[in-house]
């Protein structure tokens, strides 16, 4: 597979851009493609890091209890669009609606409110707490002027178990010492403790095994049967294929290809993200293909 630079300037030529999924932002309330209203939907975003346009027109609807992945090349933009979904980066051109209505995320806090977590590769938990104190730092509930360690135990214990993670020998156990496969599982625990409804994950299943893999896919399986949306990103097109219900193929910031999964193979998958089209997935698309020449960021 070819691997752009992660350096590139964005060509403002390369590939044509993908068109909104349905109907058009002006025309509330926005509807999903099977008639429900998206939970979140983005409307023309666009990034720029100076010269670089790392996201370009991303039209994209996201619905409750969906797992849609976000597929592309090293330096296709993935990470920037779930940063400023996750508002670390607030988008430079476009709309983001939230149930509907146009929301502005200026920063990491903004995003939780609505109820939407990021769960990073890095994880961002710390080794040295158990996981009983990672699911709550810094909520905490206090009683008597005391921690609540017993309601804190039984609320992880009733996440982990809600998400069938059974590998996890004690709650008590220090996250520095837990798998991969294990730190995923509570870092998405923690999400749903704090009530997220739409969970993101960066590239989740990387730097796992095979059983590992599975356990993450199952969780992610999990979250879907929760009515919780889901965006995954993920170079492995194995995990595409067995956990998405939709795909967005993102190519040099601009998302080349979006729909369900039933319209892609993995072969397809590969060519959108390395050339911006495909055979098969021309003659089985029923979505729109692009009215807008490429590059011609829609600026709200
Ligand atoms: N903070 C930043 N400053 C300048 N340019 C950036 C910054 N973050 C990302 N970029 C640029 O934006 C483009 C998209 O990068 P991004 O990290 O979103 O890609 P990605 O699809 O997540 O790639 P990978 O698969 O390698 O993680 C790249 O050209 C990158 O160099
Ligand atoms: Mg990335």
């Amino acid at each position: 597979m070819t691997t752009p630079s992660a350096d590139d300037a964005r060509p403002a030529t390369a590939g044509r851009a993908a068109a909104p999924e349905s109907g058009p932002s002006d025309s509330p309330p926005a509807r999903g493609q099977n008639g429900d209203q998206p939970l979140l939907r983005l409307v023309g975003v666009g990034k720029n890091f100076g010269p670089v346009r790392a996201l370009t027109d991303i039209n994209l609807d996201v619905t409750l209890g969906q797992v849609t992945a976000l597929v592309g090349d090293n330096g296709a933009g993935k990470s920037t669009l779930i940063k400023t979904i996750a508002g670390i980066w607030p988008q430079d051109h476009g709309e983001i609606l939230w149930e509907g209505r146009p929301v502005r995320l200026h920063s990491p806090k903004d995003a939780a409110g609505l109820g939407i977590a990021t769960v990073y590769q890095d994880l961002a938990l710390a080794d040295n707490l158990d996981i009983v104190q990672n699911m709550f730092l810094g909520r905490e509930p206090v009683k008597h002027w005391a921690l609540d360690e017993t309601t804190m135990e039984k609320e992880a214990k009733r996440t982990l178990a809600d998400l069938s993670v059974v590998t996890v020998r004690s709650v008590r156990q220090p996250v520095g010492s837990l798998s991969g496969g294990q730190r995923q599982a509570v870092a998405v625990a923690r999400a749903v403790l704090r009530q997220a409804r739409l969970v993101v994950l960066d590239e989740p299943t990387a730097a796992l095994g095979v059983t590992q893999t599975r356990v993450v896919l199952d969780l992610i399986r999990r979250l879907k049967s929760q009515n919780i949306a889901v965006i995954v990103i993920s170079h492995n097109l194995n995990d595409v294929m067995a956990v998405a219900d939709r795909v967005a193929v993102l190519r040099l910031g601009q998302l080349v290809s979006v729909g369900p999964l039933s319209q892609y193979d993995a072969q397809s998958i590969v060519e959108l993200m390395t050339t911006g089209t495909s055979g098969r997935r021309a003659a089985a698309g029923s979505e729109p293909s692009s009215q807008q020449p490429a590059g011609s960021s829609s600026e709200h």
